[in-house]
């Protein structure tokens, strides 16, 4: 890991940005504020701060699984050290029961704990700095009338100098840009409100754009593909690996239902945001798609080929590998379809239609991205069942494949399948990811269930 240098130019900003930094780091303390009435808030304000929450991910960050929501604690691993999520229940002693809606939007807007210390940026405050002051308002209601839990989280891992939140005053001076979102008068009304969703509260750039050695986004390279969780989120932009071109309609029907046919299925960390989006009006949904593809210019381009041409092709490929004799197994490609016979064509030959069949891999942005990574984690680790509800299953083949089997299978998918040069790193990265020493977070398909016939019918 480039863990020294990162620290030594981290150290570096520190001393450089010190002096700068520190009138504009500090920050006085906001005075505590007894619990208000739960009572107090109006129940729409509280409805509405729930739909704005599921944007967020809020409870995704502060939730250690099995324990209540929000209560905090969640351990993010970062470059730099691990960060837990703090309780953000009303809980006055342990939570933000004493925080007032100045101190609240303090926090979203600019970073700072209601005592004055700085937020470290796994707290994603540098897209949070978008809401507006009603949207704020309506969290901040949301998240005082929930059940004030106790509980502290542990104390962060970073090493000197990094332990100290004064540090995170040079980082801001240098890539933080604090302030409400403005309108762009050129673009639609559906057009900035996707963006103020996705760049805000959805904070999508939070993973889908690539970050510097300090961990801050990179602006010249916004949506331009990065990761999170062990997992590459595709590129959004024109960039984009998807052999289908996205377009408005695909994006809305993607990040509503949690898969698209012409795509496939939200997967790794993307499943949950798919999920929570799954909460917000039909018409949020469309002004984040219509914002989103108009990164993407290839589907006004027109020079993609469409899914239906793509299964066309893919089945007279199917026929003919289904009666072709025996791949050649003296090359890592022969073998690699040999393999893909034995285990993967059942699903992912067959015509199963989505979601719950294995979609077609010509179409997959996965096998086509230039990062093997999530080719990787799929076929090790597979998709767990949801469980207590129906949802697209596939088996983990970890335990059955060696690392040398899923190098040829990937070449194959590569070579044959997408058209592009084999992946040059699958067996090292694959035992990496065996050992844990790439760390990857494996979930059920959280959006799968709502098909086009139910959406919105899961736990509100
Ligand atoms: C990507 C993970 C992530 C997401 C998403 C996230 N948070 Fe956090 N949040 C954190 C972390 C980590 C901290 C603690 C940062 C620190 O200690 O400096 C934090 C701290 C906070 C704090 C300061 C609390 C305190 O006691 O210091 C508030 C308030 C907060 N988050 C609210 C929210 C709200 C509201 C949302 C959803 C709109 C949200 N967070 C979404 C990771 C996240
Ligand atoms: C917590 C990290 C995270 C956040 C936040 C996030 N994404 Fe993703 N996204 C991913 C990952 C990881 C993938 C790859 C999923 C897979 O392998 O199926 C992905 C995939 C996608 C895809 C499919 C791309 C393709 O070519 O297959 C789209 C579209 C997408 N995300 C849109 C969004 C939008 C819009 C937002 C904000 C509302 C967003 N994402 C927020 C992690 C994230
Ligand atoms: C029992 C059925 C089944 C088997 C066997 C199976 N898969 Fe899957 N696979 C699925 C389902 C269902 C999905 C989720 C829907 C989707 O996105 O294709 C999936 C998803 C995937 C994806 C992600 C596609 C995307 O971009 O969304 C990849 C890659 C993949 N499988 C590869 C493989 C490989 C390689 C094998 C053989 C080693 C295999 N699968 C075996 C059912 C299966």
């Amino acid at each position: 890991m480039k863990f020294k240098s990162i620290l030594a130019g981290f150290a570096g900003v520190v001393i450089v940005a010190g002096a700068a930094a520190f009138a504009y780091a500090w920050h006085g303390s906001i005075d505590p504020i007894n619990p208000p009435d739960p009572a107090s808030f109006d129940p729409g304000l509280v409805a509405k701060g729930a739909e704005l929450a599921a944007v967020g991910n809020c409870t995704a960050c502060h939730t250690k699984p099995g324990n209540p929501s929000f209560s905090g604690g969640l351990a993010l691993p970062t470059p730099f050290g691990t960060i837990y999520s703090t309780n953000i229940t009303p809980d006055p002693e342990t939570g933000i029961g004493r925080w007032s809606q100045a101190a609240f939007q303090r926090a979203m807007r600019e970073g700072v704990r209601r005592d004055g210390a700085h937020l470290y940026p796994a707290f994603p405050f540098d897209h949070f700095t978008l809401v507006s002051d009603a949207d704020d308002k309506a969290l901040y209601a949301y998240l005082m009338t929930r059940r004030p839990v106790k509980q502290v989280a542990p104390d962060n891992t970073l090493p000197f100098p990094l332990d100290i939140r004064m540090a995170v005053a040079g980082w801001k001076l240098l890539f933080f840009d604090q302030g409400a979102y403005q309108n762009k008068d050129s673009e639609t009304v559906a057009w900035n409100r996707g963006a103020y969703l996705a760049n805000g509260l959805g904070h999508c750039g939070a993973c889908h754009t690539p970050r510097n050695g300090l961990g801050a986004e990179k602006s010249d390279k916004h949506f331009a593909g990065g990761e999170q969780e062990g997992w590459t989120a595709f590129a959004l932009d024109g960039s984009s690996p998807a052999p289908v071109a996205w377009n408005a309609d695909s994006l809305y029907a993607y990040l509503r239902q949690g898969w698209h046919e012409d795509h496939g299925l939200a997967n790794g960390p993307m499943a949950e945001v798919t999920g929570n989006l799954g909460r917000l009006p039909d018409q949020d949904v469309h002004a984040i798609a219509t914002y989103i593809s108009s990164l993407m210019p290839q589907a006004a381009s027109g020079t993609l080929a469409s899914g239906d041409d793509i299964r066309k092709r893919s089945q007279t490929a199917g026929l003919a590998l289904a009666s072709a004799s025996a791949a050649d197994t003296s090359t890592p490609r022969g073998r690699g379809e040999t393999i893909y016979r034995a285990a993967c064509s059942v699903c992912h030959d067959s015509g199963r239609p989505l979601p719950f069949g294995g979609v077609d891999l010509h179409l997959s942005s996965t096998i086509h991205a230039p990062d093997a990574q999530n080719a990787i984690n799929t076929v090790l680790f597979g998709l767990p069942a949801t469980s207590g509800r129906q949802s697209a299953i596939m088996p983990n083949f970890a335990p059955t494949m060696t690392d040398a089997q899923l190098s040829d299978l990937l070449a194959y998918l590569r070579q044959d399948v997408a058209q592009k040069p084999a992946w040059d790193d699958v067996a090292s990265r694959a035992a990496d990811t065996r050992s844990g020493k790439i760390k990857v977070s494996v979930r059920p398909s959280d959006g799968i269930e709502r098909g086009p016939d139910n959406i919105g019918a899961q736990d509100k």
